[in-house]
C-alpha cells in the first residue's frame, strides 16, 4: 500500500470510499463527517442520518453505505471506536484496521482517509494519524511468498489517499512518510521471522544485511565461526560449533557523514535461526515455533532498514550473532566451561540457554564501539511468556529512568513493555563451583536470571537495556492491528528509540 496526499476543496475529492469513525452510541460520527456532508460532498445528509441510526459503533464495528447517486465518492465506511470515555490509541488502531480490511475485502484500490476524520478524538491529530497509518499498514500485512496456491489477498488497497482541504504542513507530511518507512522495516522483521530455518539461515541474514548495506551505504562486517573463535568469542563459537549450517556474526553500521567519532547506539539481536535446545534437546511438540528464535535479529534488521530509509542523522551499530542451536557430534555439552570474549568463564548447565551465550559475546564486542547505549533484544526465556504473556515484553536494564522512558515510548506506539527487577541477589543463582558463573539458575525468576547473566558483560558506565520478546515475537491470534504470525515486535521501538535518543538520554 502507498500513501498519497490529496489537497483540494471537498467538492473535488475523489476516492473509492471515504473513511470515518464514530464513538459508541453517538448520534453521528466524529465532526469531520458532518463537515464533509455539508461542505460540498454530494452526499445527502438526511439519508446518511437515517442509515447511521442503525449502528451502535462498538469497537471495530464496520458500516458500509453507498451513495444514492453513485458519484465521485460512492462509499462511506464508518467504523466504531467504542465508548468515548474508554478511548485509547488501541481503539483507533482497531478501527482503522477494521476499515482497511473492509476495503481489502471489497477490493477497493484507493480508499481515502480525510484528515478531519481524526478531529474530535481526545488525542493530537498528528499522533492519531501516525498510529492510524501504522495500524493500516500493519493489519494488511500478509506473507504468501512460500505458497503456490490459495493466495487470496491481492494488493488491496493499492493506495490510501489522505484528503485535506488545505496543505497539512511539514509535520503531518513527515508523519505519513515515517509511517510508511517504519512499516517497511516492520514488514522486513516479520518476513524474516516467518521464513523457516531452511531459508532464513545465518548466511541468509548476512545477505539481507548486505542488501541493506548496499542500499543505505551501511558499513558491514561479517565474521564466520573460525574468525569469531579466533577473536575470542568462545561462548558464541560453542553454540555454533554443533551445526552444519555456517554461523555468522554480523556487524552492520549506519555512520552518517561526520558522526564517525560519535558514541553510537548499539542494537544487538539474538539470531538463533533454529533452537532445538542442542544436547539439552527440547521436546518435539511445537518445535517448529523455534524458527522464530531469530526474531530479535529480525527486529534489529527491520529497524536498520527504516533508519536507512529515513536517513537518521545518528550513528547506529547493529550486532547480530546468528547461528543454529543443534545437537550432534560436535555440539557443546552440559558441563563444558566456555571462555567468553570478556575473559569470564561460563559453566554450561543447559545448552538450551544458548541465547545468553551468543549475546554475551556480542555485548562485549559492542564495547569496542564505545557505545552511548547498548540495547539487546531476544526471544530469550520461556519464563517471560509465563510471567507477562504474549502481548507484553520484559524490559530490564541498568538505568531506571531510561527503563521508565522506554516503557512509556512502548505504550505510545503500542508495543507494551514491563520492567522486571535486576536485584543483585538474583546473581546467587548463577554461582558455579568450577567457572565464574553458570548459564542457568534454578527454576525461579528465569527471565531475570537471564538478564543478570547478560548484565555481567555490561560495564557500569554504559547504559544498557534488555528486551525479552519470547512472548511477543509471535501471535497465535489476530489482535487489533496485528495479524497472527510474526509480529515484528521491537522493530518500531528500536527505530523510535534511535530517533528520540537525545530526549531519552537526558537524565538517563
Ligand atoms: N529460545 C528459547 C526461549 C523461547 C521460549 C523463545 C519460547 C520463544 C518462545 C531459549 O533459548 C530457551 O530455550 N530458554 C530456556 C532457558 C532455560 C534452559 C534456562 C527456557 O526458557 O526454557
Ligand atoms: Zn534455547
Ligand atoms: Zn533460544
Amino acid at each position: 500500500m502507498q500513501i498519497e496526499w490529496h489537497i483540494a476543496p471537498i467538492s473535488e475529492w475523489r476516492a473509492d470510499a471515504i473513511l470515518f469513525f464514530a464513538f459508541e452510541n453517538a448520534p453521528e460520527p466524529l465532526p469531520g463527517f458532518r463537515h464533509w456532508i455539508s461542505e460540498g460532498s454530494s452526499w445527502p445528509g438526511d439519508a446518511a442520518a437515517a442509515a447511521l441510526a442503525d449502528f451502535q459503533w462498538k469497537p471495530q464495528q464496520v458500516a458500509l453505505f453507498y451513495a444514492p447517486q453513485g458519484g465521485e465518492i460512492p462509499r462511506v465506511i464508518c467504523t466504531g471506536l467504542g465508548p468515548e470515555d474508554k478511548f485509547d490509541m488501541d481503539k483507533l488502531r482497531g478501527a482503522v484496521s477494521a476499515a482497511v480490511r473492509k476495503c481489502r475485502e471489497l477490493r477497493l484500490a484507493s480508499p481515502a482517509l480525510p484528515l478531519q476524520a481524526l478531529e474530535g478524538l481526545p488525542v493530537e491529530t498528528g499522533a492519531a494519524l501516525r498510529e492510524g497509518l501504522m495500524a493500516a499498514f500493519s493489519s494488511l500485512y500478509h506473507y504468501d511468498a512460500l505458497k503456490t496456491r490459495d493466495t487470496e489477498h491481492g494488493e488491496f488497497p493499492e493506495t490510501l489517499v489522505l484528503l485535506a482541504e488545505k496543505e497539512p504542513g511539514e509535520a503531518l507530511r513527515e508523519i505519513s512518510s515515517l509511517a510508511a518507512a517504519s512499516s517497511m522495516g516492520l514488514f522486513l522483521a516479520r518476513e524474516l521471522t516467518i521464513l523457516p530455518a531452511n531459508e532464513a539461515t545465518p548466511s541468509y541474514l548476512a545477505e539481507v544485511a548486505g542488501r541493506l548495506s548496499e542500499q543505505y551505504d551501511f558499513r558491514l562486517e561479517v565474521f564466520d565461526l573460525e574468525k569469531a573463535r579466533s577473536m575470542g568469542m568462545g561462548a558464541f563459537a560453542a553454540v555454533a560449533q554443533g551445526s552444519r549450517e555456517p554461523a555468522r556474526m554480523i556487524v552492520l553500521e549506519h555512520v552518517p557523514p561526520g558522526t564517525g567519532q560519535d558514541p553510537p547506539l548499539v542494537f544487538i539481536g539474538k539470531g538463533i535461526t533454529f533452537d532445538t535446545g542442542g544436547i539439552s534437546l527440547k521436546p518435539s511438540a511445537n518445535l517448529e515455533a523455534m524458527k522464530q528464535d531469530m526474531a530479535g535479529a529480525a527486529a534489529v534488521l527491520g529497524a536498520m532498514d527504516a533508519i536507512g530509509t529515513t536517513g537518521l542523522n545518528r550513528r547506529v551499530v547493529a550486532i547480530l550473532p546468528c547461528t543454529e542451536n543443534m545437537p550432534g557430534g560436535e555440539a557443546y555439552k552440559p558441563g563444558d566451561v566456555l571462555r567468553s570474549l570478556s575473559g569470564q568463564t561460563i559453566e554450561v548447565i543447559s545448552t538450551d540457554a544458548e541465547g545468553r551465550l551468543i549475546l554475551c559475546d556480542a555485548i562485549t564486542y559492542a564495547q569496542s564501539f564505545q557505545p552511548a547505549l547498548i540495547v539487546d533484544i531476544a526471544t530469550l526465556t520461556g519464563a517471560c511468556v509465563t510471567a507477562l504473556g504474549t502481548r507484553v515484553a520484559g524490559l530490564m536494564g541498568n538505568r531506571d529512568a531510561l527503563i521508565q522512558k522506554v516503557r512509556e515510548l512502548g505504550m505510545e506506539i503500542g508495543e507494551r513493555l514491563w520492567p522486571l527487577p535486576l536485584f543483585d541477589f538474583y546473581f546467587d543463582q548463577l554461582k558455579s563451583d568450577v567457572a565464574d558463573f553458570k548459564n542457568v539458575g534454578d527454576r525461579t525468576a528465569g527471565s531475570i536470571v537471564a538478564g543478570m547473566f547478560l548484565k555481567q558483560f555490561v560495564p557500569d558506565g554504559v547504559p544498557w537495556l534488555h528486551l525479552d520478546i519470547a512472548g511477543t515475537a509471535w501471535a497465535d491470534k489476530d489482535t487489533a492491528a496485528t495479524p497472527k504470525g510474526a509480529t515484528g515486535f521491537g522493530a518500531r521501538l528500536l527505530l523510535e528509540l534511535a530517533r528520540r535518543w537525545p530526549e531519552l538520554a537526558t537524565e538517563a
